[in-house]
């Protein structure tokens, strides 16, 4: 088989990124422009001002990671985009342009679900490293500010499918990173000042009491999924919940008449145009940074004891941690304890392929590429697309 060289394009949420790989291994240019200043005023992503910068974006990125490649829009062999799950708006601008392109060059287009992209992050830098040798099932927490899904990964002829044993009842790790970082005045997103600052406080200083979740008589529930019928495949599932935490945390805040400071410590961060740790550190008391500390321990715990147990449930032999707060250092570092205790391989994508990227989205589409599965110039955004 010929070396074939992907165009992949990402704009899902708030990164507008293009990357070019080759046969699904080797990663030859990675474009990702973020849009963090333009979401920071609001504390979060304000969708049209997504989707406008995209439509900014979209051109030069794709133009950069072409040229990074050494590649033309001719020698490229496919087109491969992400469909979704995202905001609406926001895929469409990858969607219409990476049409525009596969119509105008007649190129293959490929469409790849966002979560697929994540979990392939990890299996090109395996690749990459020269690891072609992965022991099935694999399990797949995809944990990030839309996602805690974990998945039974199979590789199937030429593709991949997947099966949902778990998913958030409410909010995202990553979501509840981002929101619990906002009510403390740290700014957005929240999940990398959480991490740099956690290491200041004592994990051990606020108890958080762990999600209670009724699994229906376990039932599998794919159909619902789907918007349809539950089945009752008894399966066990693995779900997760992370709006109660932050609850919890507010009323800490409340509780312990923290609403001054907060306010004060988000006027005098907004006041520093890039803060630093420091700057930070500076404007956080102990009580504070214990709070923060002892938050990011209980999710920490929660995502690796539920994980862990998925794992002995289904008797995997490999775990992928992927996504945005896959970058996270205690995550990571308490996976890989827990996981080699277990005698589990754990494999995590490096920490710029964690977070939204193209390269995942043109190494996801490489099976399709094989598979001749492309898709129909007709097709439309999913902002809700299940992966299967
Ligand atoms: O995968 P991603 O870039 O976008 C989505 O698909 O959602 O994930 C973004 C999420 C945000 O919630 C962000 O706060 C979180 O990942 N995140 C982190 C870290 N870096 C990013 N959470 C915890 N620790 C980090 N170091
Ligand atoms: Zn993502």
């Amino acid at each position: 088989m010929p070396d074939a060289y992907i165009l992949g394009i990402e704009s899902s949420c708030d990164e507008t990124a293009a990357a070019v790989v080759r046969s699904g291994e080797q990663l030859i240019s990675n474009i990702v422009a973020s849009q963090i200043a333009t979401h920071q005023p609001y504390g979060g992503v304000v969708p049209e001002l997504a989707s406008r910068e995209h439509l900014r974006a979209i051109v030069p990125v794709v133009r950069q990671a072409l040229a990074e490649a050494n590649q033309t829009y001719d020698s490229v062999d496919a087109i491969a985009v992400t469909q979704g799950p995202g905001l609406a708006g926001a895929l469409l601008v990858g969607i219409s342009y990476a049409k525009a392109l596969a119509y105008a060059l007649d190129k293959p287009l490929i469409a790849v679900n966002h979560l697929e992209g994540h979990i392939h992050a990890v299996l090109l830098e395996e690749r990459q490293k020269g690891n072609h040798e992965l022991r099935f099932p694999v399990l797949a927490l995809v944990v990030s500010g839309g996602h805690t899904h974990l998945y039974l990964a199979t590789q199937k002829s030429q593709g991949w499918t997947y099966e949902n044993i778990g998913h958030t009842r409410d909010d995202a790790a990553g979501e509840a990173f981002d929101k619990v970082a906002k009510l403390l005045g740290l700014g957005y997103p929240g999940g990398p000042i959480i991490d740099r600052l956690a290491p200041h406080g004592d994990p051990a200083a606020v108890k958080f009491l762990p999600a209670q979740i009724k699994h229906r008589d376990r039932r599998d529930r794919r159909g619902e999924e789907k918007g349809g019928e539950e089945t009752t495949s008894a399966r066990p599932r693995f779900d997760f919940s992370y709006s109660g935490i932050k609850t919890a945390v507010l009323r800490y805040v409340e509780v312990h008449g923290m609403h001054q400071s907060i306010a004060a410590r988000r006027e005098a961060l907004a006041r520093i145009s890039k803060p630093k740790l420091e700057d930070y550190l500076a404007h956080c008391d102990k009580r504070t940074l214990d709070l923060i500390a002892s938050f990011q321990r209980a999710i920490v715990e929660d995502l690796v004891g539920k994980t862990l147990t998925a794992a002995r449930a289904y008797d995997v032999a490999t775990l992928f941690v992927t996504g945005g707060v896959a970058a996270n250092n205690e995550l990571r570092k308490t996976f890989e304890h827990d996981g080699a205790q277990e005698g589990l391989p754990v494999y995590f994508p490096s920490r710029p392929l964690s977070t939204d990227n193209a390269a995942m989205i043109a190494a996801a589409a490489y099976p399709k590429f094989l598979a001749k599965d492309f898709a129909a110039m007709d097709f439309s955004a999913e902002a809700n697309f299940p992966l299967r």
